[in-house]
């Protein structure tokens, strides 16, 4: 087992990719404390389904808004007690909020800023004092192949693109003390996000544009999250892993973001 006794923290495990990495982690024999919004079932469900693949690891749950730093704050506190220390902080949490950009409200851009980007930076500030004081540690945080730049979707490009500049700037800032930051470019897997804002008509064109000509499964994104809390990426930091299918260019606007006024 590559991960037995590493303890991790993963934003938004109660569904969707960050699930499938809680499985992949505790396969590979790492506790983990994970965190939800508003799905405690689904929650709990990651548990259950997490216990039955290993049940010797050590499992937490918490309700956490990643858009709000004191309950960040608080959360990680709660963590670093409960599971002893945090080795590797995944922030996967995420949301959609798509529109083009003459439509947009300010409240469209915030949510989708402010959960991805600001969100990324309260969880990283929370856990480097435990790194700092253990002398190691992992970030690893999630962007998307819409940092390139996607159409009706500025919002959570500009928060994807965010988010990379950010880990580089963390791991040149503190990669000479053992800690690191590394990002995970997906491509297209099916979730309940993607479900709910791409037509079958973009989810055919991602397909076709990828070398693999299928989406992703969940399981694969959960192995790249492996890798990099592993020790098998021990010379990779500030650095992006594309998990891909070979997707280096995204569909173009999908008619049905489009509003009327
Ligand atoms: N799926 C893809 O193809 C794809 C591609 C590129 C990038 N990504 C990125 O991968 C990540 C996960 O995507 P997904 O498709 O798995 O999404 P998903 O199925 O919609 O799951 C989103 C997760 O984030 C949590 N969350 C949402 N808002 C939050 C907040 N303010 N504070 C804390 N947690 C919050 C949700 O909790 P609740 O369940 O409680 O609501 C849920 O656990 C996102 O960052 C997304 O941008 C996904």
């Amino acid at each position: 087992m590559l991960l037995k006794g590493t303890k991790v923290f993963l934003t938004g495990g109660s569904r969707g990719i960050g699930k499938a990495a809680v499985f992949e982690l505790v396969k590979q024999g790492a506790d983990v404390a994970f965190t939800y919004v508003n799905s405690e079932k689904g929650a709990i469900d990651t548990v259950d389904q997490a216990k039955k693949i290993n049940p010797d690891v050590t499992m937490r749950y918490y309700q956490l808004d990643v858009r709000n730093s004191k309950q960040v704050n608080e959360v990680a506190e709660k963590a670093i007690a409960d599971m002893g220390t945090i080795d590797v902080v995944v922030n996967n949490a995420g949301i959609l909020r798509d529109n083009l950009i003459y439509h947009m409200s300010d409240e469209e851009w915030d949510d989708v800023i402010d959960t991805h980007l600001t969100g990324t930076f309260h969880v990283c500030r929370a856990f480097l004092e435990e790194f700092l004081y253990n002398k190691a540690g992992k970030f690893i945080n999630i962007s998307s192949i819409c940092h390139v730049g996607s159409a009706g979707q500025a919002n959570y490009s500009a928060a994807k693109a965010g988010i990379i500049g950010f880990s580089k700037a963390l791991a040149k800032e503190y990669g000479y003390k053992n800690i690191y930051a590394n990002v995970i470019v997906p491509g297209y897997f099916k979730t309940e996000l993607t479900d709910a804002n791409a037509s079958e008509m973009i989810v055919d064109q991602f397909v076709r544009l990828s070398m693999l000509q299928r989406e992703g499964q969940p399981h694969e994104f959960g192995k790249a999250i492996v890798f990099l809390a592993s020790e098998l990426s021990s010379f990779v930091n500030g650095d992006v892993l594309y998990v891909t299918g070979g997707l280096d260019t995204i569909p173009p606007k999908d008619e049905k973001r489009k509003k009327k006024k």
